[in-house]
């Protein structure tokens, strides 16, 4: 059996396109004459992209009907994917690579929690597309972040029991999620000063990983 595992949640925390998300849905509120700031988009962190619509629509001043919301997503997916086109692996944050090949070498086992449909493309952007052992993302799931449906996914794909997995988010709905699936979690980044999180680091780069060994006591 598998000594453990760590999930990582993409967006935020293994590459920056958390700004990205935030440019796309900046672009298409300012065309709409919609109010929308960086406080908002903090909200929009770990949720789906229709749930994320309807937070942005919050501030709009009349309503939309689902045919527009639909066709409002579909343009803020392709502002995005715009942005993102242009990742390479020099995207990936500091302390990721040296600390997924740690783990790959003590046996412990990697995936990806993520809410994003986009993750394939993001994973190939970056060099990482058949690097996990499993991947869980929007793609596979009917309930995003708090629900815990894509990290206990990712648990089952593993098939590590969720006792045994560790969470790496900058959401503090992924930190919800996580604790929900039963599962400590590792708050970082936006989510670095979340009490509810097992432990904050500011960057994965900061991550002790004597203090992360701790958690799969067989290594
Ligand atoms: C999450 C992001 O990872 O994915 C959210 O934190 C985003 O901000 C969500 O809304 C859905 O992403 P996508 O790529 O499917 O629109
Ligand atoms: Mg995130």
């Amino acid at each position: 059996m598998a000594r453990g595992a760590v999930i990582f949640d993409l967006d935020g925390v293994i590459v920056s396109t958390d700004d990205c998300h935030y440019r796309a849905w900046k672009r298409l509120a300012d065309e709409e004459g919609i109010y929308f700031d960086r406080e908002i988009n903090h909200r929009l962190r770990g949720v789906s992209r229709m749930e994320s619509l309807s937070i942005v629509l919050e501030r709009a001043n009349r309503p939309y009907t689902a045919e527009e919301r639909q066709m409002l997503a579909e343009r803020k997916n392709a502002y995005y994917r715009e942005l993102i086109a242009e990742l390479t692996p020099e995207d990936i944050l500091p302390g990721i690579k040296p600390l997924l090949e740690r783990l790959k070498e003590h046996g412990i086992k990697i995936a990806i929690g993520s809410s994003s449909k986009n993750t394939p493309l993001i994973l190939e952007r970056i060099g990482l597309a058949n690097y996990f052992d499993a991947v869980a993302d929007g793609n596979a799931i009917t309930n995003s972040k708090p629900d815990p449906e894509v990290f206990l996914l990712a648990a089952k794909k593993l098939g590590v029991p969720p006792a045994h997995c560790v969470v790496i988010e900058d959401a503090d709905a992924g930190v919800e999620a996580a604790l929900k699936a039963g599962m400590r979690v590792i708050g970082v980044g936006t989510a670095a000063g979340n009490p509810r999180a097992t432990w904050t680091v500011a960057s994965v780069a900061d991550l002790s990983w004597e203090k992360l060994v701790k958690c799969f006591p067989d290594v």
